[in-house]
């Protein structure tokens, strides 16, 4: 298919997402299956839908009948979104006294970064307050039930750039959060972020399958780099804009939220705005939460002070498990790297040190010591590449077909999840249209591009990729140490 001009009426009509992929919880006792629904991606919402509304049921909670599959009520958290805020978080049933009534509850902590009471029967609102710095919106209207949006700050819509807590990563994402009875207090892993967003005016390209919501979009910790930032977004790095701002640094931190009184009451800061594993409370009084870096903590539940701390050299993301065999109680943990950490190992992710070692580990207090895998043999040298092929120009074109094609999987840097390209064979390099066009490594998890990528195209990523691999292999003859770097953001 050819690539044609960007129409401003061809994608008009179409929906933006909303689709349920994570949270899914049914109620017996009031028959009602609880579905959290998901984003519109970023895409300014006057382009998506120029006649205006909310786009039901985005980023909701639908409570369905699933004997008759019919609605039974939904509230919509952010109604017309666009800012990548996905309501699909896990959601936790419980019973709370609220006003000195029992009300049973659902409570939510989208990403959007107000935390939701919801009385579950009705669907009616009990509460919304912000758990996490949160700027798109004021508060939440508790007649209307809508949030009162701060257009000036986060509506980009208007064709200026704009700086929005949280980010498209959200105050808490899919790593699910835990409630306790017995102190009544929820366990959220939370993350500190913000995000750019702009749309500029004009039009680009249509490009067949790929995203065409014309919207530039960045993380708030790029402003400390203005340069790697494109133009439009560029302005959002003024000091004085800044200093009135939220800090721009990401974060994560382990937090016990009070549901009733709307308020931490203790706070654990973690090694990286990337560490932000799920959470088990238990009824013996303890919060247990994996780190990335290479740990299993376990924490007073009253207080969050550090009770023990397991070092298990892997790390961790999944929430633990609680069980009990034969009257001997664990705690297991699927353990491994990634869950939207992507292809990047931040030096603070112990795989960085020692790889990625996936693996289930169970605790039980008798239990023997964790086998912790070893350091990450030194990177053996980059061998020589087989001779460049190309024109400076195909280098260069091939830059961007990498850019916008390979670079979020592949860094090119050691270590990292997957292959460093500086260190392709010859004999890989000979087959390198079978892998990216026919799926020869398909099986892998090396996808196939013959839908967007020509062979031409291919001829070009090939020739950037061998100029890469020819210039780390000059440095490293040069000076030995130099081609030998570990990887960083
Ligand atoms: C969704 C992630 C992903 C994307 C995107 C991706 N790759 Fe890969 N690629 C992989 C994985 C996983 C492997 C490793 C397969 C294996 O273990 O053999 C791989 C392997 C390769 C290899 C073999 C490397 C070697 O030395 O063995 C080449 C070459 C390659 N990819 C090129 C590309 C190019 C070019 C693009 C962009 C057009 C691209 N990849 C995009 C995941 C990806």
């Amino acid at each position: 298919m050819a690539a044609k001009t960007w129409d401003p009426d061809w994608p008009f009509e179409m929906g933006g997402g909303g689709t349920p992929w994570d949270a899914l919880v049914y109620d017996p006792e009031l028959n009602l299956l609880y579905v959290g629904t998901g984003n519109a991606a970023p895409w300014n919402r006057k382009v998506r839908s120029p006649k205006g509304g909310d786009n039901l049921y985005l980023a909701s909670i639908l409570a369905i009948n699933p004997d008759s599959g019919r609605l039974a009520w939904h509230y919509q958290e952010v109604p017309g979104e666009q800012w990548d805020y996905t309501s699909t978080q896990p959601i936790v049933l419980s019973t709370l006294k609220l006003g000195g009534v029992d009300r049973k509850v659902l409570m939510h902590a989208p990403k959007n970064g107000f935390f939701y009471v919801l009385d579950r029967a009705s669907g009616e609102l009990l509460s919304a307050e912000k758990y996490a710095v949160a700027n798109w919106a004021t508060h939440v209207d508790m007649k209307t039930g809508r949030p009162v949006e701060d257009k000036a700050v986060a509506d980009y819509g208007d064709g200026k750039p704009k700086l929005v807590f949280p980010s498209p990563r959200g105050a808490h994402n899919w790593n699910p959060m835990s409630y306790s009875p017995k102190t009544g207090l929820v366990y959220i892993p939370t993350i500190h972020g913000g995000a750019l967003f702009a749309n500029p005016p004009g039009k680009s390209p249509y490009l067949p399958g790929r995203f065409n919501t014309q919207v530039l979009n960045g993380f708030s910790f790029m402003l400390a780099n203005p340069e790697s930032l494109p133009p439009a977004l560029r302005p959002l790095a003024d000091k004085k804009f800044l200093a009135t701002q939220p800090e721009v640094a990401h974060s994560a931190a382990l937090k016990a939220w009070d549901p009733v009184n709307h308020k931490f009451l203790w706070t654990v800061p973690r090694s990286s705005f990337m560490d932000h594993a799920g959470v088990l409370s238990t009824a013996g009084g303890l919060v247990v939460q994996g780190g990335l870096d290479g740990f299993l903590r376990v924490y007073r539940d009253t207080d969050g002070q550090l009770l023990k701390e397991i070092e298990v050299g892997t790390a961790i993301v999944a929430a633990p498990a609680t069980y009990t065999v034969n009257g001997v109680q664990y705690i297991a943990v699927t353990a491994g790297s990634g869950g939207g950490g992507w292809s990047t190992w931040l030096p603070q992710n112990i795989a960085f040190r020692k790889g990625n070692a996936n693996r289930i580990l169970a605790f039980r207090l008798d239990g023997a010591a964790t086998p912790v895998p070893p350091d990450l043999p030194p990177p053996g040298p980059i061998p020589e590449p087989p001779p460049q092929k190309g024109t400076p120009a195909d280098i260069k074109a091939g830059e961007g077909i990498f850019a916008a094609n390979c670079r979020g999987c592949h860094t090119n840097t050691w270590p990292a999840p997957l292959p460093d390209l500086r260190r392709t064979t010859a004999a890989t390099h000979a087959i390198i249209k079978d892998i990216v066009l026919k799926g020869a490594l398909q099986v892998r998890g090396m996808p196939r591009f013959d839908d967007v990528l020509s062979e031409r195209d291919v001829e070009q990523v090939q020739a950037y990729l061998l100029s890469l691999a020819h210039s780390a292999y000059a440095g490293q003859q040069a000076k030995p140490a130099a081609g030998l770097q570990q990887g960083h953001l």
